[in-house]
């Protein structure tokens, strides 16, 4: 079968096309036939390394911790899951950058990771939605929960994650900021649950947030990191919660925790995907209620561009230069 392995750390260039055999599935493995690979900027971190990855990568690798597919072959000790289900996964058990393998036209994985697909969510909605959903959810559900009234600074409205959150604080009641690089991107947020937006390349949104709401917000949900976490204290209302759940900028710099009691008493969250992801006790409910929300029309699953797998390189460039919004999908040939 075709993967898209790296063979060291590098540039979109580095994404090289392979061949293997896979080994039979071991005893709590599922062997998955992928349909739709969801491309994720952790892809990106993971190929060209150092970025905050805590463990040196064993080459040669295969990127990917996102798709969809359908199930082959199970291994003997595998119960729940028979040949024939259409199943997605968001993560396999541990951290982004372990046990990846997604870039490959089938895998085997512990079946603990993964998720049935109700007949009406497509396997390309499941790669498109899971991993990036899984994360909106946490932010959601575990760092602030926005409450009717409020109203939510999120940045990078246009992307992946950002996209969904801004959707998602709206259905909840409130009122949606978003930010973004671009006028396209804008019309993109606002047709994506933002309210207002603020193209915050060419304008200081820290300015253009407190126009907008001079009480401040009541949270900030930030992928982009370093140039805009450390700001954002600043259009916080009193006890707002500060969450930063991605560095696609890179990282957020050190500060001060008296920053926090000087900007108001802030709330600090980091939160990751895995939390949810990793366990079929929270990662069932969380992807039901995902399903539930794109059923009703809450969210919209918004899929920019479908890239054959071999072409892996140049979904990479373009989304490691913030030219995507939404999700992006690698599509194997064995679909086409
Ligand atoms: N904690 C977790 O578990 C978790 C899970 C999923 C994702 N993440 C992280 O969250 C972040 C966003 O993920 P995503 O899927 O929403 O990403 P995405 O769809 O690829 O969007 C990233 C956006 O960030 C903005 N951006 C700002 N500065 C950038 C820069 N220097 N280079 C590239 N883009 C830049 C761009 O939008 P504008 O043009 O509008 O500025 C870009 O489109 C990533 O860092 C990702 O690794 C974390």
């Amino acid at each position: 079968m075709k993967a898209i392995a790296i063979f060291r750390n590098g540039g979109p260039e580095v994404l090289e096309a392979i061949e293997l055999e896979l080994p039979l599935p071991a005893p709590h493995e599922v062997r998955v036939r992928h349909t739709a690979i969801g491309l994720n900027f952790s892809d990106i971190n993971v190929r060209n390394g150092g970025f905050y990855l805590t463990q040196k990568p064993h080459f040669p690798l295969i990127l990917g911790n996102e798709a969809a597919g359908v199930v082959e072959s199970v291994g003997s000790a595998v119960e729940g899951f028979v040949q024939g289900d259409r199943v997605a996964y968001a993560g396999s058990g541990s951290l982004f950058f372990l046990n990846t393998g997604a870039y490959a036209e089938e895998r085997n994985i512990d079946a603990n990771c993964l998720v049935k697909l109700p007949d009406d969510i497509s396997d390309e909605q499941a790669a498109a939605l899971l991993l990036k959903g899984l994360t909106a959810a946490v932010v959601v559900h575990r760092c602030y929960t926005p409450q009717p009234g409020d109203t939510i600074l999120v940045h990078a409205a246009a992307s992946g994650v950002g996209s969904l959150l801004a959707q998602w604080c709206t259905h909840l009641g409130a009122t949606v900021i978003g930010t973004v690089g671009s006028q396209a991107k804008a019309d993109f947020a606002r047709a994506h649950g933002c309210h207002q937006t603020i193209l915050y390349r060419s304008e200081d949104f820290v300015s253009a947030v407190r126009c907008l709401a001079p009480e401040g917000v009541a949270a900030v949900f930030d992928g982009v990191g370093k140039d805009t976490f450390v700001p954002s204290f600043d259009v916080l209302r009193p006890f707002g919660a500060a969450v930063n759940y991605g560095n696609a900028s890179g990282n957020v710099p050190p500060f001060n925790l008296m920053l926090l009691a000087q900007k108001g008493c802030l709330a600090l969250h980091r939160p990751g995907f895995g939390f949810y992801g990793n366990t079929r006790q929270t990662r069932q409910p969380a992807c039901d209620e995902l399903f539930d929300l794109v059923r009703q029309g809450a969210i919209r699953v918004d899929i920019s561009r479908k890239v054959p797998l071999h072409e892996a390189a140049l979904a990479h460039a373009e989304v490691e230069q913030g030219r995507s919004t939404g999700s992006v999908l690698l599509i194997p040939s064995s679909t086409q």
